[in-house]
């Protein structure tokens, strides 16, 4: 499958951007302000397209073992910082590892190194990469500084505070790169209302014949970005592509059709990233406008997966999972003509896992309580009745227990 993996990473770097800003208060758009920094501190110091281009993506999903960090603090506070390096580090050598642009070693492990040797691994200046020295002075200025927000005039203040902290806080080499492209024209291009377009047309254009392997790590990488940002449903992203897994495994698909499945599975809810906690958590009945903000994530799937080149069957797939037979879904409206064998597929499995997991308005159900619910919206007109007797016979032996997956690809 080829697809344009600068615009698929990018889309990720938005979902991403969404929970830091809101779980951490992060400012708006901080990994593609990251990214775009990079990339021109990056062809300062005389990287070619292909280093650039690594090097974006480091820096776009520098922070996208984020959740898993916050989630392993509320397990347990005394989780060291170093745990999201390497956890990034794994993540981005995941998708890259298998392409040519695999250089990236230490690019995100070390990005929270210091010159001086007081970052969480004590690496001092010159025994860590300068792609990581370059993501660690952009990510600092960024959360210190707040660019999108700067004024004219803090930027020469700003540039005599980077060239004061070279050989401290920055490698000499990065705070050079750093005063080499900063400038007001620079800052401009940081703004939340240019940033998209800057990023754009500043990270290199990357088109890649993904593998199944890839394809596989991409899923999992997304559906933890999704699933950690709720306790509630810190497992339905993963569950979802699980079963369609198991589902693909017994309609006898082949392995890239099933990669494919369990892609558009852990990505259907990623439009849940722009919808506020307090909504999705409440407890109580939702009122007419909150389950509106609701329904509006199917929306936000789509918007982030749109205009992603070689994703059109996966963004179509993802963003029909409340769709209805009959029609009485949404957000579309389709009916049984508009909805395919997969997207019927998807959707009994969507509901499958909404009545089984445990929510803030219901405890968890058995299989053998969660399928009466499923044959009673097949009666209805709603979903597949031939699928949803297909997902009793493969989902039987799982009752109340995680359904295995892919792993290890
Ligand atoms: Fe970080
Ligand atoms: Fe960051
Ligand atoms: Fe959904
Ligand atoms: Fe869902």
């Amino acid at each position: 499958m080829f697809i344009r993996m600068d615009q698929l990473i990018r889309a990720i770097a938005t979902a991403l951007d969404i929970v830091e800003g809101e779980l951490l208060g992060a400012s708006t758009h901080h990994g593609k302000r990251i990214a775009v920094l990079s990339a021109a501190m990056g062809r300062y110091c005389g990287m070619d397209t292909s280093l650039v281009s690594a090097l974006s993506t480091c820096a776009l999903l520098h922070d996208s073992a984020l959740t898993e960090y916050i989630m392993a603090e509320r397990l347990d506070s005394g989780v060291a910082l170093s745990l999201h390096c390497h956890a990034g580090q794994r993540n981005v050598e995941a998708l890259l590892g298998d392409n040519p642009l695999h250089a990236i070693d230490g690019f995100v492990l070390y990005h929270h190194e210091r010159a001086d040797g007081l970052g969480p691994f004590g690496k001092p200046e010159g025994t860590f990469p300068l792609g990581a020295a370059i993501i660690a002075i952009a990510d600092t200025l960024d959360v210190t500084y707040h660019l999108q927000r700067i004024s004219r005039l803090d930027v020469s203040d700003l540039r005599t505070k980077i060239a004061h902290e070279a050989g401290t806080c920055f490698t000499k080499d990065a705070a050079q790169a750093m005063l080499g492209i900063f400038d007001e024209a620079m800052l401009r291009s940081l703004r939340d209302d240019r940033i998209l377009e800057t990023a754009q047309s500043t990270i290199p254009v990357w088109t890649v014949d993904i593998t199944n392997t890839t394809v596989f790590h991409l899923a999992d990488l997304i559906a933890r970005i999704i699933d950690y940002k709720s306790t509630f449903t810190w497992r339905h992203s993963i569950e979802i592509a699980n079963r369609a897994w198991l589902m693909s495994g017994y309609y006898g698909y082949d392995l890239s059709l099933r990669a494919h499945l369990y892609l558009a599975a852990a990505l259907h809810d990623l439009g849940k990233l722009a919808i506020p906690s307090q909504i999705l958590e409440k407890p109580d009945k939702l009122d007419d406008a909150e389950f509106a903000c609701i329904k509006s994530h199917v929306q936000h799937t789509w918007e982030l997966l749109k205009d992603i080149t070689g994703f059109e069957g996966i963004c179509t797939l993802a963003s029909s999972h409340h769709e209805k037979l009959n029609g009485t879904g949404y957000p579309w409206g389709k009916n049984a003509e508009d909805l395919d064998f997969n997207a019927r597929m998807l959707a009994c499995i969507d509901i499958y896992q909404a009545v089984s997991e445990a929510r803030p308005y219901h405890g968890s159900r058995s299989h053998a309580e969660t399928m009466p619910i499923l044959y009673d919206m097949a009666q209805k007109g709603l979903i597949d009745k031939t699928i949803v007797g297909d997902l009793d016979t493969v989902m039987a032996p799982y009752s109340n227990q995680a359904v295995p997956g892919p792993t290890p690809y």
